[in-house]
């Protein structure tokens, strides 16, 4: 894993940003994985600001989110469908139907997990994959102890994640139980990974990635194994390692 340190998460974002541009631009078509969460906020933002100043187009473009909580219809305005609106896809050129997310809604859960990871698998698998990471090592919403095999299915979210994801919510007793992920082998049979880590609260997981075994208890570590993944962190996350 090759790490790129910034001095903040304004530096990060326009670092990732600038990873995806290139990787646009020199595709003829590219199926990019995107994460929802806090930390790929900056990076949409430098992408729409890319877009209105130099039209990079996405016409060519299609994407993948990596989840979406069970129970929430897609205009809720807590699901992922409405968080990759508004802080991504509507100011875009990205024709909605090039834009995939699981749904979360969907009567037959395990239906859907294999129509999601066949509409993948028939576009080629993942070129790049944007991750963010949880503070218990989860990509996605795979939490410990999920198998490194799995492909995309249904889980039960930890209390610990439910609690860093209640800020988002109006109420935070409405944080769902569960959600759909991408599975981890899915994720793991990228070609490109791009892990953005920011903050001080990240310290001690990025350590324990870096510095620790490859194993199920901590998803991330499958990346580890991978050839081609980029970390990019800020000063913040880095702290708790060696410089
Ligand atoms: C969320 C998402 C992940 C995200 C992670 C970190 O629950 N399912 O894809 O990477 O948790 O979130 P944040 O970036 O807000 O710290």
């Amino acid at each position: 894993m090759k790490i790129i340190r910034t001095k903040n998460y304004d530096e990060m974002s326009k670092k990732a940003a600038d990873i995806v541009l290139k990787k646009i631009k020199t595709s003829s078509f590219l199926s990019l994985g995107l994460a929802t969460g806090s930390t790929p906020l900056g990076l949409y933002k430098h992408l729409i600001q890319d877009y209105l100043k130099s039209y990079t187009s996405y016409e060519y473009v299609t994407t993948f989110n990596l989840d979406e909580y069970v129970g929430l219809k897609p205009h809720h305005p807590d699901s992922y469908h409405s968080f990759m609106k508004k802080h991504l896809f509507h100011h875009l050129d990205i024709p909605t139907d090039q834009t995939h997310i699981p749904d979360g809604i969907a009567e037959d859960l395990k239906s859907e997990c294999k129509r999601y990871e066949k509409v993948i698998q028939d576009a080629g698998g993942i070129d790049l994959q944007i991750l963010g990471i949880g503070t218990n090592g989860h990509i996605g919403f795979n939490e410990p102890d999920t198998s490194f095999h799995s492909s995309t299915h249904v889980v039960s979210l930890a209390d610990s994640t439910r609690k860093d994801n209640a800020r988002f919510f109006k109420n935070p007793e409405e944080v769902p139980t569960h959600a759909i992920t991408v599975g981890l082998k899915t994720i793991f049979n990228s070609k490109e990974i791009l892990l953005l880590v920011s903050g001080k609260n990240k310290a001690p997981i990025l350590k324990q990635l870096v510095e620790g075994n490859i194993n199920e208890s901590l998803p991330a570590s499958i990346l580890k194994k991978h050839n081609h993944v980029t970390i990019i962190a800020d000063e913040d996350a880095l702290s708790l390692l060696q410089p």
